[in-house]
Order: C-alpha cells, then sequence, then structure tokens
C-alpha cells in the first residue's frame, strides 16, 4: 500500500497540527518522487523478470487451484459424515433354519467359494424380503456371518441386518417388526402342516427364527475387521475338556469363542473362574449364547460378577457362544473353563418305591449339576407298592406353589394333572402327593438357563393325614395338621415348614411408642430393625427397608440419573440407630428401579436393592425384615402409621439428623389427597397430619411408612417415603409409595418372599 494513503494513525487526532501535516505531505512526495525513478531504473529489469513471474504465478495459481480442491472436498467429506452421524446404523442379529441344503464341511471356511455362494444366496433373499417391505428406505444391507450344521438337520444360518435410519425415526424399528417382516414373507403351506416354509425359493424353519437388536462392536468383530479375538473351536470327542482361557489386555478386552460339536451332541461349558469387575455388566461380563452369534434371546447365562465357584451349562443345539468383555484393566482380569462335547439325555423315568416309608431316592433336572437349559420336557412316573402309601417330594432350595392364570416364568410342574410354578429358595420344601400313582412332568420355559435341581422321594403314609377341617391348618404341600392357629407361633408344624416360613418379618423388639423427621423424636437402638440409611458415595442419601437376607426396598427416584443409578456407588448401613454407627454395612449387588417409573410424577416410585452380602443372623436382634403388605391390603385413611428417616428435621434445614427420628404420621382419605396435589396415581397416597407438623422430608426418601395392620403387633411396609410439597407445611400431606400395589412385582424378583 502507498504511504500517502496511510492514515495519520501515529498521533492522536486532536493533536494533529498543521506543521506536523506540511512535514507529512513533504516526505510523501519525496518517497513518491523516488519510487518513479526507482520504478523507471528498474522497467528493464522488469521485463527481464517477466517470464520468471509468469512461472512463479502460475505456480501460485496452481497451488491456490489445489487449496479450493482440497477446501471443497474436505467440506463434502465432512457433509457427508455430519449427514450418516445424524442417521443411525441400526443392527439386528438373527438366525433361521434352512431345512432343505445339506451342510458342507467347506461352509467353515468363510473365504472358500461354496460360503460365499450359499451366503449370496441367503443375502439375495434377504434383500428381496427387505427391498419390498415397509422399512426398505431404510434398508441397508444383510449379511450371512454363519452357516452351520446342527440337531435339527438342514443348514443352520446366522445373519446380520442393517439399517440406516434417521435418528428420530430409530423406535420404528422395533425387533418384533423387523423379524415380523421376515416370518410374514414365509409361505408356509397348510397341507403339509411343519413349521418349515418357503422363502423367496429357501425353505425355511418359521419355529426357529431368533431375531434381536445387536451391538454395532459386535457386528464388526463377528463379520469383519473389530477384534482380533474370535475363535471357532470345534469339539467331537465326548467328555474331553477343551480349556478356554482368556485374559484381558491393557486397553480392554472383547473376545469370542464359537463352540461346534458334533451334530447330534450338545456343548457343556463349565466356568472355573472369573475375574472381572462386578458392576452389572457395564464394562465387564462373561455371556453365554445358545447360537453363534450375541442374540439377546438366546441368552443362557451372564455373569456380572467374579466368580470361584463351577457353574456349568449346556447347550440346547450343537453350537454355544462366548463372549468375555473386560474394559481397562487395572487389576488383573481373566476367564477361566473348559467346554466339553456330551450327548444329549432324555429326562425322567418310571420308578417303583419301596414299601419302607422314608426318602429312597432323587430325581434331578436334566444335566444335573449343570444348569438345565432352557428347553426341557422330563416325565417321571412314581408308584408305591401299596394303596395307603403316597408320594412324598422334597424340593432343595426349591418351591412350588399352584399355578395362577398368569403362568409361571421358569418352568411348570404338572403332578397328576394339577399345575404348579416352581420358585427358588433358601429352604427344603416338601410335597406330599396322596395318590399311589403319580405322575410328575417338569417343563422347562424360562428364557435362560436355571439352577440344577434336586428332587428327593420316598413313600409315605396317606393313613396318618388327618382331614381337613376348620380346625385344623393346611400346610403349603396340602397337608392338614392338627393346630388351627399354627401360623407363625414359633414353632414348625409343617414338614415344608410352611406355617412358620415368612413370620421372621415385622416384628420389633421394642415396641414403647411415645412419641424427629418433621416433628418427630429420637429412636431407640432396635426400634425399628428393618430401617436402611443408603450412603452415595460416602454421603446419607436415601431410606431403604429390609424385607429378606439379601433384599431391600426403596424408592426409584433415589437412583435416578446414571451416577445414581450405579450400584458400585451405594453402601446399605443396617442395624444402626445414629448415623455412624452401623452394625452392619454392604456393598450394593443390584439394583432394580421399576420399569414404570415416572421422573416427571413420581409414579411407580419403588425400587429394589440386592446386597452383595446378605445380614448375618447373629444381627437379628438389631437388623429384620419388615412385613410386606398383601396385594388385598387397603391402607384406609384414619390408620395411625410411622415414618422413620435420618432426613432433614425442618424445611430450612441443610443437614440430616444424626439419630434416627420416628413420627406417627394419619393416612390421609385419597380424594382429599388428590384435591390437595392433583397429580395422585393410584400407586400413591398421602399421609401425615392436617396440621402439618409431622412428614417426612429431604434423606427420607426410600424409607418405610410402617404400619400395624393386623391385631397380632406385625409391622408392614404400607409406604415408601416419595414426596410432597415442602416439609411439614399444613394442609401438605407427605405422598408415599403404595406398596401393597407392588406385591407381586416384589415377589418375582424375591421369590422367598411372600
Ligand atoms: N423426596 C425427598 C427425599 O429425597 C423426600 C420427600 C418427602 N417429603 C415430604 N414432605 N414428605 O428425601
Amino acid at each position: 500500500m502507498d504511504e500517502k494513503n496511510d492514515p495519520p494513525t501515529a498521533k492522536p487526532e486532536d493533536e494533529v497540527s498543521a506543521a506536523s501535516i506540511s512535514v507529512q505531505m513533504v516526505s510523501a512526495e519525496d518517497k513518491l518522487a523516488k519510487r518513479i525513478l526507482a520504478r523507471k531504473k528498474h522497467d528493464k529489469l522488469k521485463k527481464k523478470d517477466k517470464l520468471l513471474w509468469n512461472f512463479q504465478n502460475k505456480i501460485i495459481l496452481f497451488t491456490l487451484i489445489l487449496f479450493i480442491l482440497g477446501v471443497v472436498t474436505w467440506t463434502l467429506l465432512w457433509l457427508f459424515i455430519v449427514q450418516a452421524e445424524n442417521k443411525d446404523a441400526l443392527y439386528f442379529v438373527g438366525l433361521f433354519r434352512v431345512a432343505n441344503i445339506e451342510f458342507l464341511p467347506e461352509y467353515r471356511q468363510k473365504e472358500s467359494k461354496e460360503f460365499l455362494s450359499m451366503a449370496q444366496t441367503v443375502q439375495h433373499v434377504m434383500n428381496l424380503v427387505y427391498t419390498t417391505s415397509s422399512f426398505s428406505k431404510f434398508y441397508k444391507q444383510s449379511t450371512v456371518s454363519e452357516v452351520s450344521n446342527n440337531n435339527n438337520g438342514g443348514l443352520l444360518i446366522h445373519f446380520w441386518i442393517v439399517f440406516v435410519v434417521p435418528q428420530a425415526k430409530g423406535q420404528v424399528l422395533c425387533e418384533d417388526c423387523v423379524a415380523a417382516i421376515l416370518k410374514d414373507s414365509i409361505q408356509t403351506s397348510i397341507i403339509n402342516r411343519t413349521s418349515v416354509g418357503s422363502l423367496q425359493g429357501l425353505a425355511v424353519d418359521m419355529d426357529s427364527i431368533v431375531l434381536s437388536a445387536g451391538l454395532r462392536s459386535d457386528y464388526w468383530s463377528t463379520t469383519g475387521t473389530g477384534t482380533n479375538c474370535v475363535y471357532d473351536l470345534y469339539a467331537d470327542r465326548l467328555h474331553e475338556h477343551f480349556p478356554l482361557d482368556t485374559r484381558a489386555t491393557s486397553e480392554g478386552t472383547i473376545c469370542y469363542f464359537k463352540l461346534i460339536a458334533s451334530v447330534g451332541h450338545l456343548v457343556r461349558l463349565s466356568i472355573v473362574s472369573l475375574q472381572i469387575e462386578a458392576d452389572n455388566c457395564i464394562t465387564d461380563s462373561l455371556t453365554i449364547y445358545d447360537s453363534l452369534m450375541p442374540i439377546k434371546d438366546k441368552i443362557l447365562y451372564r455373569a456380572c460378577e467374579p466368580a470361584d465357584s463351577l457353574v456349568s451349562l449346556v447347550s440346547t443345539n450343537n453350537l454355544m457362544l462366548v463372549i468375555f468383555k473386560a474394559a481397562q484393566v487395572k487389576e488383573q482380569k481373566e476367564f477361566h473353563g473348559y467346554f466339553e462335547v456330551i450327548t444329549q439325555e432324555k429326562c425322567g423315568k418310571a420308578i417303583v418305591t419301596k414299601e419302607e416309608t422314608g426318602y429312597e431316592g432323587k430325581i434331578t433336572s436334566p444335566y444335573y449339576p449343570s444348569y438345565y437349559p432352557p428347553k426341557c420336557f422330563c416325565a417321571w412316573n412314581f408308584q408305591t407298592p401299596q394303596k395307603s402309601l403316597g408320594i412324598a417330594l422334597k424340593f432343595h432350595n426349591y418351591t412350588i406353589s399352584e399355578k395362577n392364570i398368569k403362568g409361571c416364568e421358569r418352568g411348570w410342574w404338572k403332578i397328576n394333572e394339577r399345575m404348579y410354578c416352581g420358585y427358588y429358595v433358601d429352604h427344603q420344601t416338601v410335597f406330599h402327593i396322596t395318590s399311589s400313582a403319580v405322575s410328575v412332568e417338569l417343563q422347562c420355559s424360562s428364557k435362560v438357563s436355571e439352577k440344577p435341581l434336586l428332587v428327593e422321594y420316598g413313600s409315605y403314609n396317606i393313613s396318618q393325614r388327618i382331614p381337613c377341617t376348620s380346625h385344623t391348618f393346611k400346610c403349603r404341600n396340602n397337608i392338614c395338621i392338627r393346630k388351627q392357629y399354627a401360623r407363625c407361633d414359633g414353632t414348625v408344624d409343617c414338614v415344608d415348614g410352611s406355617d412358620e416360613n415368612s413370620c421372621s418379618c415385622g416384628s420389633s423388639k421394642i415396641s414403647n411408642l411415645i412419641s424427629r423427621i418433621v416433628g418427630g423424636s429420637n429412636t431407640e437402638e432396635g426400634e425399628w430393625p428393618w430401617q436402611v440409611s443408603l450412603h452415595f458415595v460416602g454421603a446419607a442419601y436415601c431410606g431403604a427397608s429390609v424385607i429378606s437376607k439379601e433384599w431391600l426396598v426403596s424408592a426409584a427416584h433415589c437412583f435416578q440419573g446414571s451416577k445414581l443409578a450405579d450400584p458400585r456407588a451405594w453402601r446399605a448401613h443396617l442395624g444402626m440407630q445414629t448415623q455412624g454407627r452401623a452394625r452392619f454395612v454392604s456393598a450394593v449387588r443390584r439394583i432394580v428401579v421399576h420399569e414404570y417409573y415416572n421422573s416427571r410424577n413420581y409414579d411407580y416410585d419403588i425400587a429394589l436393592l440386592q446386597l452383595s452380602t446378605p445380614w448375618p443372623d447373629t444381627m437379628s436382634r438389631l437388623i429384620q425384615p419388615i412385613c410386606l403388605p398383601p396385594s388385598s391390603h387397603k391402607a384406609r385413611s384414619g390408620d395411625k402409621c410411622w415414618i422413620t428417616g435420618w432426613g432433614q428435621k425442618q424445611e430450612a434445614d441443610d443437614e440430616g439428623s444424626a439419630v434416627l427420628q420416628k413420627a406417627e404420621v394419619e393416612i390421609i382419605d385419597q380424594t382429599l389427597c388428590h384435591t390437595t396435589y392433583g397429580i395422585i396415581t393410584a400407586r400413591m397416597f398421602c399421609a401425615g397430619l392436617s396440621s402439618g407438623k409431622r412428614d417426612g422430608c429431604k434423606g427420607d426418601s426410600g424409607g418405610p411408612l410402617s404400619c400395624q395392620i393386623n391385631g397380632d403387633g406385625k409391622w408392614f411396609l404400607t409406604g415408601i417415603v416419595s414426596w410432597g410439597y415442602g416439609c411439614g407445611r399444613p394442609n401438605f400431606p407427605g405422598v408415599y409409595t403404595r406398596v401393597s400395589n407392588f406385591a407381586p412385582w416384589i415377589h418375582k424378583y424375591v421369590p422367598s418372599v411372600l
């Protein structure tokens, strides 16, 4: 730029004088003259330079074009990536059986032309199915990842389907919808009545189709290059142990072991030891599938914590997949086990019992002592030598109870035409059948493998039974005993112990209930033995109630958000009156928040916590479970109950109480509760005093509202401290979760609490 055009920036404007301007003018003119002279001098030189200049320009132009081109490509690429990122790739993994094609050993080699052509045929069929479906605009591709033989004949095809969906529309593609398209495309003929139909010319077994959403990482690992820790292991020698050992590397590990037994056999995997971090399978896990790909519905077993005792699992077909996942290693993480090829077992037999009464033999679940697979059927036929002898069955750590309309989640039993559901408990139970000919059937119906079952059997004398009348007590095994009030009287009268089952709840050793919480008073030690203080990263945060040796009930809102939902951050303090002086502290193994919990209105505000260590019996003076109200229990307005907790004593406080506080409150009419708050659901009720004064407050959440609902002095967990407008304000009572609504839900996770 020429200097004369430069503004006089050196001085502030108001200080510019005429002299200074003239000086500048002179100097500018001077320079101009010099420049003109110089230009004339250099004109000749310039001509010489022109050629050179042309060359330089070309280079500059060229670089400029290159630069622009670079920018354009980069922008396009970026746009493309961003575009792609706004869309979600959704992965589905599944399998089906093709009945009419024979397996070729070449299918094991993924590079073989046989595998490639088979894969292409199937992929072509899948393309046809999905490109003509309502999801066609999202469908990207299908990839066949395994073609294997199997015990049902024909080929078992494992495949992935990939969809690319705009983020907002992700939910459209549900697992069932994607599976339904496949199933609907199969034409089954009614004539031959098999489940095998034609899928664009492939004879696909309708009943074999399983499909579930899969992980991107699993997709890449099993179809391409995601990890180098993928093993295909084939075994045919029966009962030989083939070791499986893996150790996590420092960056974290995912290993896939595909185990395939010779046709007609099954795979048994034994876990010898597993060293992982116990974090609810968030980062570390060992998962065993009843397939060759990670299909959720085919999970046989999942370990989320370290294990040393031997657990073994059996497949339902000749294949199994074991995935070991471990995040970055601080400590050693490893898995040791082995697998075997085993023969299929027939389950059940005919048994004639001896004349003497008493247990004489045992029957077990299939493949005992392995976990039994999800598909099984066993039939035992017992015959006693005399009409006067019936059959007694003693279930180890298991009980059966008559099936209701809901059906059984973990397998069902049919005993002489009556249906029962089975539950795992922590004691033995005895079941008597008053017949000399007894047929017992076990049908597995759970989705995963179940713990092995052991049942002792023998004959017993039917004639020794007494008839059931209104003066007898009917035990769970249908035997009546001559003691009308046998229930919870402290002596076991029924052989199955059912008269004293779940009696050990709701009894407080101290019952001098003179009456802080808001408006409360100090409690005595051992007065509320079910009260728990839940500490989140070291500080008291919520309350909870003991309901069994290893389960607590609390409020769902205490675990809202990823940090609070992590069981590792919590400690349960039991048998405590003053903060810091707990008689027993346990880590938390699992948090089960109710699946319908609504964080906007606190509906379904309930959660279950499983302790890592059950509390010891020696503590039972200070730790006791509270009874759960039956579904039929209705909390009536006016009923007096107690709230307890270490929460704030006043709304304005910013600290909880050191000593456990108690306060008596009254259950408030539901309509009044509704008119007060508006958003009261059937899962909530109000309790307090109309004057306010006594109430729960911040920090009491999750803790119990304990009521004595019968005349027998037993305490029931009628409510869970949930929410309220402020604390102890007049006409704004506390809102509690109605626990009687959740008896079946709790029972699902804690079958031993009845
Ligand atoms: N939600 C509160 C907590 O986190 C307790 C609410 C009880 N409030 C009441 N006024 N009763 O501890």
